[in-house]
């Protein structure tokens, strides 16, 4: 056990992922079938830690609460601390002040996965006691991150989403701090985009001669914000997928790391994995290939379906052509109109969808 604390930001209104994050939270988009954010609090507890801090934000917190509860059955209590308005990461800090106390913790943002966990990182911060530990990762596009410059085993200065990068060093979006963080979130003023950046609170620290250390991913690290990255992401997990096969085969094939949920039932179609069905879905008469992530009580009938992500209770029925590197939000149906005359395309689309048609 360890006596740091963890936070967890899942505020934000997740722009990038529109229409999905109309209806609902970014972080609790599925990626093989499990929100994003799950992966975040299972990460803390796999480290030890005890107490998790969820910062949610007024419009999607509800739904947040409902979906990870009092955390026990992660094995950590959680307590959530409204955040107001998206002011920023370290607004988010300071608005944790109260539940952080004097502690350290650990700060995960809650639409980031990273490989492997925190348990190591933990332990470096504890017996290395520096005043902040950054994750960094070269990036090919470190413009749109929080980018680090170094002198050996330092962090020497910082700047957030640089349009001249200095590296292709960026901040990953998990954090360990000392509670000196709270003073240097005090200091700094809102940046262009009217945040309180933690990346200029870490600069702070610098600046004032704190020890900033850097820890350089070795695994791989995601920032899910938006479709590209929920679809790699989705395709690093299943990539790691055992398989197990509880739902009911009718004249059905399974091939690969599967995973077919009990209460699944596919007739007369073949699944090749990675590729994960959910609880009270049924495929029938259809193709489900790699990298696909099939979530609870959907319908697909007479379609192929590839490297996707279908939230639960859609469908997808009679497509002629194969759909791929799709994400379908929940309750979704897409099907072909037979029969109907006049013969057309028929759409009832939310607000900032896309539609890709052969
Ligand atoms: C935030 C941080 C940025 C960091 C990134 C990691 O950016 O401000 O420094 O590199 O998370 O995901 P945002 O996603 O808020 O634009």
């Amino acid at each position: 056990m360890t006596a740091l604390k963890g936070l967890i930001l899942s505020g934000g209104k997740g722009t990038r992922l529109r229409p999905i994050t109309h209806t609902s939270a970014k972080q609790l988009v599925p990626v093989a079938n499990k929100p994003v954010l799950f992966y975040g609090i299972e990460a803390m507890a796999a480290a030890g830690i005890e107490q998790v801090g969820i910062i949610i934000a007024p419009e999607t917190g509800d739904e947040i609460r409902a979906a990870a509860g009092d955390g026990s059955r992660f094995g950590v209590e959680i307590t959530y601390i409204v955040q107001d308005e998206p002011a920023g990461l370290a607004h988010a800090v300071l608005t944790a002040e109260p539940f952080l106390g004097r502690d350290p913790f650990v700060m995960y943002l809650g639409d980031n996965l990273l490989q492997g966990g925190i348990k190591e990182l933990v332990a470096q911060f504890e017996s290395a006691n520096p005043e902040a530990l950054i994750l960094l990762t070269p990036v090919p596009d470190p413009e749109h991150y929080g980018v680090a410059e170094l002198d050996g085993d330092r962090v020497v200065a910082l700047a957030e989403k640089p349009p001249e990068p200095k590296t292709n060093l960026a901040l990953v979006g998990v954090y360990l701090f000392s509670p000196v963080i709270h003073d240097a979130a005090r200091a700094i003023e809102p940046s262009a985009r009217g945040e309180l950046e933690i990346t200029d609170a870490i600069q702070h620290l610098v600046d004032k001669g704190a020890r900033v250390e850097p820890h350089i991913v070795e695994g791989w690290w995601k920032d899910t914000g938006r479709l590209d990255d929920m679809l790699e992401a989705n395709r690093l997990i299943l990539d790691n997928l055992q398989t197990r096969v509880e739902g009911e085969l009718i004249e059905s094939t399974v091939e690969g790391r599967v995973v077919i949920e009990k209460g699944a039932v596919l007739e007369r179609s073949a699944v090749r994995g990675p590729a994960i069905i959910g609880a009270g879905t049924r495929l029938i008469d259809c193709y489900v290939g790699p990298y696909s992530a099939i979530a609870e009580d959907c319908v697909v009938e007479a379609a192929e379906i590839e490297h996707s992500i279908l939230l639960a209770g859609s469908k997808v029925r009679h497509l002629e052509g194969r759909m791929e590197s799709s994400l379908l939000g929940r309750n979704v149906t897409i099907s072909r109109d037979e029969g109907r005359q006049p013969r057309a395309y028929r759409f009832m689309v939310g607000d900032n969808s896309e539609i890709g048609i052969l």
